[in-house]
């Protein structure tokens, strides 16, 4: 079979790791065919054009999305904020139902949280991240802004079931992170279905965290988690963190999952389009590397994705354990696949 790939390069290094990720698929020998889709800030500024019915409808029929990274340099204006957030990322996560987030984290030796080994799991469609809210005399002195948080027993059970589902297939030990006694009616529901989903995985150990003590933990024993599951906003914000403790948002993986396979997922690295370094072969692409290693697992193709896996973990201790040398873009890109064949 013939994967039909979708790659949105996007904006700054983008283009350039999601390059880098093609060439190490082609190494491990997938049969593959891609069509590029500009879509990002370079594209917003050229023509208004953030993603039509046309390109969401196309973008459909892949089998798989890879995606670079998109945004504008810091400091231009060109593009206001939320553009392409909620036009572009968002809405390729709501209208694909993209429900899973998984983003896992394995430090390097010579990292903070060294010796651990973990995934976050995120909900990816609901939460503050929904879009609930609005103005009340936006502009006068008694302006009001709300944004409320939505959370469906729907998607709450779907996302911790995938977390209870990837906890045996690891060591079986999951975390709820929340803020519940704060959150009282989100985290109610979240808390409530979790024990609720627990009853039918009783080999799972399971353990709850506030998010604001999971920060501490994260940065103070990162190696006494397992499997996290958290709701949208919370997963953003510990997966930077979680990024920063295991060597470097260079590293850090995601997976966007229609976990049901009704259509399409969406693979990239955590990291942003670093406008400051492009064209200098100076982007670590092990993030994007590692994001299509998810990507092979979810098509089914279990042995290419650990054998580009076990390159990118190899050659990540490699680079971040190296004083004297630092490597470029491609040369990184080179040792993974030297490893691979
Ligand atoms: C991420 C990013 C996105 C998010 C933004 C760019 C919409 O920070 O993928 O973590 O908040 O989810
Ligand atoms: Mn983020």
């Amino acid at each position: 079979m013939t994967y039909k790939i979708a790659v949105i390069g996007g904006d700054g290094i983008g283009p350039e790791v999601s390059a880098e990720a093609l060439r190490v698929l082609e190494a491990c020998g997938l049969d593959f065919s891609t069509k590029d889709f500009d879509l990002g800030a370079k594209r917003y500024v050229k023509d208004g054009v953030v993603l039509d019915d046309t390109d969401l409808q196309e973008l459909k029929s892949f089998d798989a999305i890879i995606l670079g990274a998109v945004g504008p340099a810091i400091g231009s204006t060109e593009v206001p904020p939320g553009i392409l957030e909620r036009g572009l990322l968002l809405k390729l996560r709501f209208e694909l139902d993209l429900y899973i987030n998984m983003r896992p984290f394995t430090a390097p030796a010579n990292s903070i949280a060294s010796g651990s080994d973990f995934v976050v799991i995120r909900e990816n469609t609901e939460g503050t991240y929904a879009g609930e809210g609005g103005f009340l005399r936006k502009g006068t002195e008694h302006e009001v802004a709300t944004q409320g948080s939505v959370n469906t027993r729907f998607g709450v059970e779907r996302c911790i079931r995938f977390a209870f589902d990837l906890a045996t297939k690891r060591s079986n030990r999951l975390t709820l992170v929340h803020k519940t006694n704060v959150l009282t009616f989100a985290g109610d529901l979240w808390q409530r279905t979790f024990n609720e989903v627990k009853q039918s995985y009783p080999q799972v150990q399971t353990d709850y965290n506030h998010v604001d003590a999971a920060c501490i933990y994260l940065v103070t024993q990162p190696q006494n988690y397992d499997v996290i599951v958290t709701d949208n906003l919370f997963g953003d914000i510990i997966t930077d963190l979680a990024g920063a403790v295991c060597g470097g948002i260079g590293l850090a993986a995601s997976a966007n999952l229609n976990a049901a396979k009704t259509g399409p997922s969406l693979f990239e690295p955590v990291h942003g389009a670093a406008h400051d370094i492009v064209g200098q072969n100076k982007a670590n692409p092990l993030a994007a590397i590692r994001s299509v290693a998810l990507m092979l697992d979810h098509l089914g193709e279990s042995e290419k994705a650990s054998k580009v896996l076990d390159s990118v973990l190899k050659v990540s201790q490699i680079v971040s354990s190296s004083s004297d040398k630092t490597f470029n873009t491609e040369e990184i890109t080179n040792l993974v696949i030297e490893r691979i064949s």
